[in-house]
């Protein structure tokens, strides 16, 4: 979705906007802008295309003011041009506005603000907002018109507004959408993402749903849409600034990837007692009687979380003995589905943002289920409004295509199911055996990607293919999903996973000499079954590449390229199968001069239905 900024204080403006647009490029990149409150009124610079292209566009020139609003977009509504790009302009240029998220009744505002005369110069839904609050800024405060105007909005909105006739402040708002101000001495920050101004403070406030503030160079007012009062709580940011660097790597993607081992560690640090072989989980422990006594289990995700939520189920079902039921969020929220008591419902999202999880989770609050939370991003709106969870502490995910909050999200849900399965029925011996081989982990992580120049290698016998079939089976079998959706986000080869047993009821009919098929055949207890289903591939002239265990001298034979991964409990494959799949994808797409960490048409959260 969209990044927004703000800036009010003393320094120089744009140079602020233009670096916290670049932290949050890869929440959208098809046209920016730049908003600046100077001596000479509002000046604005926009541009389609990325922030660079922005650069050229102001191209050093000295734009003075001590206020200025930054966006770079998403679009929803209306296509990627200058025009159509953010900041909107109203009242002959004298107000500006920037906005995330999407105005669902702006047609019908349009409309009517059209009767009044106004007159409307793009295709977005937001130009409907700033007319709107152009009609209420009548002998009012800027605030009490933007108040007054979002009473008539429905949809979801993180906005940032400006005045010339009120040059001393930013008055935002925000519905569903998210929106962090950043405070610090005689200067104030808003942005969707705090990655936008860490570089200046680590001070910061979450707006809420509902919640409006105006930012002044030395203060702030919070209050809510119905001018309630409410008290500044300030946070405190916990990530590095070099953690949102690319620390000599090419491609976020492949730092990210990299720091698998090190993320890995972290999701589990202090979280693993070795001698009573249990998971400890300060999170989530006042839930503990309702989990384990919960007759069902729903995860509720998209994307790459929900194929994360699907190992989850293979391993809650199997070690705690729960029935688990892995829910589309976007599919959950609207089919009412039935929450009876003693249902649990555990929302999974990288950036905590995504609103088809958040409204899922909603959903099943409202139904009355206990909903815990497994996020990322600290402060996030479902890890704020979840009644429990658990934090991935990967640190910022950049790359779009997401890596390292998969393997960590898989290392979460192993410790819940150890959490659970400890207090329903696994021994001590069971729990001990466990942790020591999720402690082993992530040196095993650290020799698989020893292989990187190898699967680079691999990445160029492949690059050029226009389809792709992914193929596993059992805890292997998300992993062939996920090993699809990445090839599909970066390098656009159209890529399907199945599980393997499957294929022979369709997807079969696509394998001829042009149809590589990865399959993740590692020894555990299907390893017979897929070695036959690579057969029924080779007999078709399919080109197969494996995913096996060491020391698996066999599947030679079998597969043209064999990729090998170190021995792991069948439980743990996920964690160690995944990784040459996101090389591979990585590889290729960067062989095809894609753009890995902005891939065309994505973003990084999905903040708007
Ligand atoms: C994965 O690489 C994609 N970026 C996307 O599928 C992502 O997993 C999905 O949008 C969910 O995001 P979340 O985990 O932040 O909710």
């Amino acid at each position: 979705m969209c990044g927004i900024i703000g800036y009010i204080g003393e320094k120089e403006v744009v140079p602020i906007l233009l670096a916290g647009l670049k932290r949050m490029e890869y929440r959208g990149y098809d046209s920016s802008g730049l908003a600046i409150l100077g001596d000479d009124g509002i000046v604005v610079k926009k541009r389609i295309g990325k922030i660079a292209e922005l650069e050229k566009e102001i191209n050093g020139a000295k734009i003075p003011g001590w206020i200025g609003l930054g966006h770079t977009r998403w679009a929803t509504h209306g296509i990627p041009s200058t025009n159509n790009a953010h900041p909107h302009r109203a009242k002959g240029g004298d107000l500006a506005l920037i906005h995330n998220g999407i105005i669902e009744n702006y047609s019908a505002l349009r409309l009517d603000l059209t009767r009044k005369g106004h007159k409307f110069t793009t295709e977005t839904d937001t130009e409907t907002l700033i007319h709107l609050f152009q009609e209420y800024y009548r002998d009012c405060s800027l605030e009490e018109a933007v108040r007054m105007a979002l009473k008539k909005v429905n949809g979801t909105y993180g906005i940032a507004v400006i005045s010339r006739d009120e040059p001393d402040k930013i008055v935002v708002a925000r519905m569903g959408s998210p929106i962090v101000l950043g405070l610090n001495k005689n200067e104030n920050f808003v942005a969707s993402d705090m990655a936008a101004f860490v570089e200046h403070t680590r001070d910061v406030i979450y707006l809420n749903d509902g919640e409006m503030a105006t930012l002044y160079k030395d203060k702030i007012e919070q209050y809510s849409l119905e001018k309630e009062h409410i008290p500044l709580r300030v946070d405190r940011i916990t990530f590095s600034v070099d953690q949102i660097e690319k620390g000599g790597f090419p491609h976020f993607m492949l730092k990210e990837i990299f720091e698998q081992p090190n993320t890995v560690e972290d999701a589990m640090r202090g979280r693993l007692l070795e001698d009573e072989g249990i998971a400890k989980l300060a999170g989530i422990e006042k839930h503990s009687k309702a989990l384990t006594e919960a007759k069902r289990i729903i995860i509720v995700a998209c994307g790459t979380s929900w194929h994360a939520a699907m190992v989850g189920e293979y391993m809650i079902e199997e070690f705690a003995k729960i029935p688990v039921e892995v829910e589309y969020a976007s599919e959950f929220r609207y089919r009412d589905p039935i929450v009876e008591p003693g249902t649990i419902v555990i929302a999974i999202s990288q950036s905590g943002e995504t609103a088809d999880t958040l409204a899922a989770m909603r959903e099943a609050q409202r139904k009355g289920a206990v909903c815990l939370a497994i996020c990322n991003v600290v402060g996030s709106t479902i890890a704020r409004e979840a009644d429990a969870g658990l934090y991935l502490y990967a640190g910022p995910e950049i790359g779009v295509a997401s890596t390292k909050a998969f393997t960590s999200q898989i290392t979460v849900l192993a410790l819940i199911a150890l959490f659970i399965g400890r207090r329903k029925r696994m021994s001590i011996l069971d729990g001990r055996e466990w942790v020591k081989e999720m402690k082993a982990l992530p040196q095993k992580i650290t020799q698989i990607l020893e292989h990187n120049s190898i699967i680079k290698e691999i990445a160029e016998k492949f690059m050029n293919e226009k389809n792709c079939l992914y193929l596993g089976r059992g805890y292997n079998f998300p992993i062939a999903l996920e090993g699809a959706l990445k090839l599909k986000e970066i390098s656009y080869i159209h890529a399907e996973g199945y599980p393997a047993a499957e294929m022979k009821h369709g997807p079969i009919a696509l394998i001829d000499k042009n149809m590589p098929v990865v399959f993740i055949a590692t020894k555990d207890a299907t390893y017979e079954k897929i070695i036959s289903n690579i057969e029924e591939v080779r007999a078709r002239r399919g080109r197969v590449i494996a995913i096996a265990t060491e020391g698996d001298e066999e599947i030679k034979e079998k597969a043209e390229t064999v990729i090998y991964v170190p021995e792991v409990p069948h439980y743990l494959l996920p964690l160690v199968t995944v990784i040459p799949l996101q090389l591979l994808a990585y590889h290729i797409a960067v062989l095809r001069e894609n753009d890995v960490d902005q891939p065309r048409n994505l973003a990084k959260s999905v903040t708007v239905e």
